[in-house]
């Protein structure tokens, strides 16, 4: 199931926000609809959000906007992942440099994805034993790229290989990506899959039921990785028991000038943590905190699993 299509100069993109209930594609027709279902996470993780980027700055090119202009509003959509500046920045140079029009760029970008990602699953799954149970956090597979994904593309090419393969996702609140998606691209693979609760990851490797981790990220820099909130527990509990910890991520997903300590991490609606789906869980008036993102340091990563390669972080 790809998460966009390119079809009669519309973007058409799966709506995330409706799964796993129902299977919705949206169109979207200017770049200001692909930035507010990106605020809107509709279309969201790091690879996805980056192709869709790109895909606005072809209907951006298409209605003749000012590209520096569109090019400033779609890079203001979401702060962390840097899939997204790189994306609106390689169609700018394309522009440039004339090698081609935004569309070019973009179509190229979106066949690139899917072949990265089975580089990342195929030079992953070497870290994964026959009958390993494989714990993520949050969704990055197929739904936060265009297809196949990177964590849960190791999972896949890990099974084709023949490798028996159980997998743990946490529910990731506050919008249980993992619940919602990960849980359900699994399923449909029919890879055997547990969902449990965000608190419970400790408990499971305390246990000695996970012998591995594999995470998607938002942006690696210099000192670690930014990825969904809750990532920093998990890898914790993960160096106190002794579970190997990998991140697998795209090299346009590398930031290789910054600290990622000077990474902005999102802050998002309070309501997300303030309900439960539809239903208030705190009181009214409750202050809130929602960062979506956290950090986990480099020393606590075992590798980060690339298209090039298993890289030691930096
Ligand atoms: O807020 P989201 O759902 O966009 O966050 C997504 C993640 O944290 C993913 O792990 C990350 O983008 C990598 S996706 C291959």
């Amino acid at each position: 199931m790809k998460t966009m299509y390119w079809k009669d100069n519309e973007l058409h993109l799966l709506d995330q926000t409706k799964l796993p209930d129902e299977v919705v594609y949206m169109q979207c027709k200017t770049y200001m609809d692909v930035i507010d279902a990106i605020k809107t996470m509709k279309v969201r993780g790091a690879p996805a959000i980056g192709v869709a980027a790109a895909f606005g700055m072809a209907l951006a090119e298409l209605a003749g906007e000012k590209m520096e202009k569109a090019a400033d509003e779609i890079k203001s959509a979401r702060p962390t992942a840097v899939n997204l500046f790189w994306a609106v920045d390689r169609v700018l140079q394309a522009k440039e440099t004339g090698s081609g029009s935004a569309l070019d760029e973009a179509l190229k970008m979106y066949d690139e994805d899917v072949e990265t990602n089975r580089a990342i699953g195929k030079n992953g799954a070497a870290v994964i034993d026959d009958g390993d149970t494989v714990l993520t956090h949050c969704n990055a597979g197929a739904l936060a790229c265009v297809d196949y994904g990177t964590a849960l593309g190791v999972i896949r090419a890990a099974r084709d290989e023949g490798k028996k393969i159980n997998v743990i996702c946490d529910e990731t609140r506050p919008l249980g990506q993992g619940a919602r998606l990960s849980v359900f691209e699994m399923q449909q693979e029919k890879i055997p899959v547990k969902l449990i609760v965000d608190s419970a990851a400790g408990h499971m490797m305390q246990k000695g039921m996970v012998q591995k981790i594999v995470i998607g990220a938002d942006r690696v820099a210099k000192g670690g990785v930014a990825n969904k909130i809750g990532s920093l527990m998990v890898a914790l509990a993960a160096k106190r028991f002794g579970v190997p910890f990998y991140v697998a991520a795209p090299k346009s997903t590398f930031d290789e000038e910054n600290s990622i300590y000077d990474v902005k991490i999102e802050e998002r609606d309070p309501d997300e943590v303030l309900h439960f789906g539809k239903c208030r869980i705190a009181p009214e008036g409750t202050e809130v905190e929602n960062p979506a993102f956290d950090i986990v340091p480099s020393d606590l990563i075992a590798g980060i699993i690339t298209e090039e390669g298993i890289l030691e972080p930096f």
